[in-house]
């Protein structure tokens, strides 16, 4: 077992991926049915040839740049464990800065309504119904396969979550406390960037027109006719134009703060509507 993790983790190192050990490691507990304890105390036992073909197959689709938790079918996310599928974006690392900005803003204000608009695999909304039980928590999307992905891992958790299918937030009734979102922020023209990883993940859930913030906007105009009295918005944006839409919102009746994600670069905007701007 520890050579054929060798040899993995050289083939992985010499395709350019960025973690090859960690993720020669992640191939063998799949293949071989074990977490970390059951690798390291399986060292010195052999791999067999079926094992040995479905890593080989595992390999030559990571080579090609099928994201690794696509291959596993799960990731560990927020607190929970959520099935991955080509249906809706892998959820990222940093938007679990989203997620604990949105805890932060829920304390004290028990029993509260939340919406996550563009919920994809259901992560920012099931992270949030797992750690607040309390919190009534709606999660929507634009796309039918995000949706039925969300649904079934909001059902492998046991998780009380209600789904609506929607357009950003058009036919949203009722008033939400918070409204969460991670939308589609990138401009259009990174799709000719996009790393072969990225392009697994469906266009509808990356690309916000020319400057990436058409989707946003809109949904900016309709927040206020969807918050409680005293409610907030919280977005993650792109770096590049997070501080162009706070500029915006601010000379339209909204506060603003901006925050940085881990890296230290600005993507998270925590927008409040000023008493006046509320529609009744
Ligand atoms: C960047 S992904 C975020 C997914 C998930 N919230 C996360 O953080 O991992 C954006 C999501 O917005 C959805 N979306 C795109 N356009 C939309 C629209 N007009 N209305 C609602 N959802 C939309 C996509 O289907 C996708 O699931």
């Amino acid at each position: 077992m520890a050579a054929v993790q060798r040899d993995l983790t050289r083939r992985l190192q010499e395709a350019g991926l960025a973690s090859p050990l960690p993720e020669a490691r992640a191939l063998l507990m799949h293949v071989l049915h074990l977490d970390w304890t059951g690798l390291v105390l399986a060292s010195g036992r052999a791999v067999t040839p079926d094992e040995r073909d479905a890593l080989e197959d595992l390999l030559r689709r990571r080579v090609r740049g099928v994201p690794l938790q696509h291959l596993l079918g799960e990731v560990e996310w927020g607190g929970v464990t959520l099935r991955v599928t080509g249906a809706a974006l892998v959820p990222r690392p940093e938007t679990e800065v989203l997620l604990d900005l949105t805890l932060a803003v829920l304390e004290g204000r028990p029993g509260a309504a939340l919406l996550d608009v563009g919920t994809g695999t259901g992560a920012l909304a099931l992270a949030v119904a797992a750690a607040r039980p309390d919190v009534r928590v709606t999660a929507s999307d634009v796309s039918v396969d995000a949706l039925r992905l969300a649904r079934v891992n909001a059902e492998r958790l046991g998780l009380d979550v209600s789904f609506l299918h929607s357009d950003l937030l058009a036919g949203v009734a009722g008033r939400f406390a918070v409204i969460v979102s991670n939308p589609p922020y990138l401009p259009d023209a990174d799709r000719a960037s996009a790393t072969p990883e990225v392009r697994h993940d469906p266009d509808l859930a990356l690309y916000g027109g020319p400057d990436g913030l058409t989707l946003v906007r809109v949904l900016m105009r309709q927040a206020p006719a969807c918050l409680e009295r005293g409610g907030c918005v919280l977005l993650e944006l792109d770096p590049r134009n997070v501080h162009v839409l706070a500029a915006e919102l601010a000379g339209s009746g909204w506060r603003t703060e901006v925050r940085a994600d881990l890296t230290g670069r600005d993507r998270f905007l925590l927008a409040t509507l000023a008493a006046e701007g509320h529609t009744t």
